[in-house]
């Protein structure tokens, strides 16, 4: 394994001229050092070639459940003559163009009345979108994180995004005999090395005291002070409407539980799981589960009500997975495409094994009166 990447030479000059980092400064650097980290270099991530899967690579029938909650979304809202629909963390657009794809099939006046923003940290995955999105150009425009921070930009409409919080750089703490300890990363003989020290921020203290949290002698825990950040900035945009984060993750009591002695940091690298961080810099995926008590509490001080919170296999039983399978299956479609689609809902519900059970949806609202979502109804009712 050729570990000798440019990454590491900056990283290592870094180290040499400001002394140690934290995790959270070495896991930016590792996704998103311009032309360098792993998000932010050329390659495929997602999918069959990529390192990992997510629900959208499975089968558009995810998208689709989405694009049905979307129209409830815009129906909640009184069916207004603008509607915007944002995407962060867009990745190449496949999961945006599946949902505008339904929309434009069978929601022809909200299609009409649409704008698709993209979102997306690294600027060169903008060609793959306009190309995925190539049928709906007109519809779609571009912003840059920046841009959306900014305090400037606002809407009101759906914003969505699939797996971009747990990608999001974290603190790493460690409750030692002396108290709570930050993990930092160093450099010994040409080697990264860990080692603890003062917290580098009040937040983290101030982030576990709101969630009730006191971790146990010799626990490892991560902080993603990024997240509440970026949920004020998304709120601060948001005028009237919805924000629906899916990605894998706990409350934070279960989260923090004991049982997690060790955190829950994961590296990926070709559908292969990596607990070292500090191997393949810039060539493989680091992320940690989402603490979802913080986005729900942080979105209530906000403004933001937690209107539904649940599995992803809920999520898509009471949204429509059901009826989108059953149209699958009732028309032409070969029969080795309705065994793929079987084989893709195995994955996308089934909570053992599959992505149903880790997987977490939160709908967030803002300023509706009488909120009635596809996911609130009964499964099977
Ligand atoms: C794990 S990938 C998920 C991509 C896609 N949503 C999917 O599910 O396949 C996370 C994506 O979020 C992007 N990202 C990270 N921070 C971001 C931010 N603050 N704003 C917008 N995109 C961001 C990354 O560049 C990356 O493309």
């Amino acid at each position: 394994m050729n570990n000798d990447t440019p990454l590491r030479d900056l990283l290592t000059q870094r180290i040499s001229r400001q002394g140690r980092i934290t995790f959270a400064d070495f896991m930016a650097a590792c996704l998103y050092e311009p032309g360098l980290g792993y998000y932010t270099s050329p390659g495929r991530k997602v999918g069959a070639e990529g390192d990992f899967y997510t629900s959208i690579s499975v089968h558009a029938a995810f998208g689709r459940v989405i694009a049905r909650e979307v129209a409830q979304m815009w129906r909640c809202l009184g069916c207004p003559d603008t509607f915007t629909l944002i995407e962060c963390g867009a990745g190449n657009g496949r999961l945006a163009c599946d949902i505008v794809d339904y929309l434009a099939e069978r929601e022809a006046i909200l299609y009409g009345n649409l704008q698709l923003v993209l979102v997306e940290k690294e600027p060169t995955l903008e060609s793959a979108q306009q190309e995925m999105l190539a049928a709906h150009t007109g519809r779609v425009s571009w912003l840059s994180p920046e841009e959306f921070a900014s305090g400037r930009f606002t809407f009101s409409g759906c914003l969505y995004s699939n797996e971009l919080i747990d990608a999001l750089p974290v603190h790493r703490v460690l409750m030692s005999a002396d108290g709570l300890q930050e993990i930092y990363v160093t450099m010994k003989d040409g080697e990264f090395r860990e080692e603890t020290g003062p917290l580098s921020t009040p937040a983290i203290t101030e982030y576990l005291d709101r969630v009730a949290v006191e971790l146990h002698p010799g626990q490892q825990a991560e902080i993603n002070l990024a997240a509440p950040i970026w949920l004020a900035e998304a709120s601060c945009a948001l005028q009237q409407g919805f924000i629906l984060t899916i990605d894998y993750g706990f409350p934070a009591v279960e989260l923090f539980a004991p049982h997690r002695q060790r955190g829950t940091l994961l590296c990926y690298h070709r559908h292969q799981i990596e607990e070292n961080p500090y191997i393949r810099l810039g060539k493989q995926d680091i992320t940690a589960h989402v603490d979802f008590t913080t986005l729900m509490q942080r979105g209530e001080e906000l403004g933001l009500q937690s209107t539904w919170f649940g599995e992803q296999y809920r999520f898509l039983l009471s949204a429509g997975i059901v009826d989108e399978i059953e149209e699958i299956e009732q028309s032409d479609a070969s029969d080795e495409h309705k065994l793929k689609l079987r084989l893709a809902l195995k994955k996308l519900i089934l909570p053992e094994g599959g992505m149903g059970d880790t997987f977490k949806v939160l709908i967030q609202s803002k300023g509706i009166e009488s909120v009635k979502l596809l996911c609130q109804r009964r499964i099977g009712g």
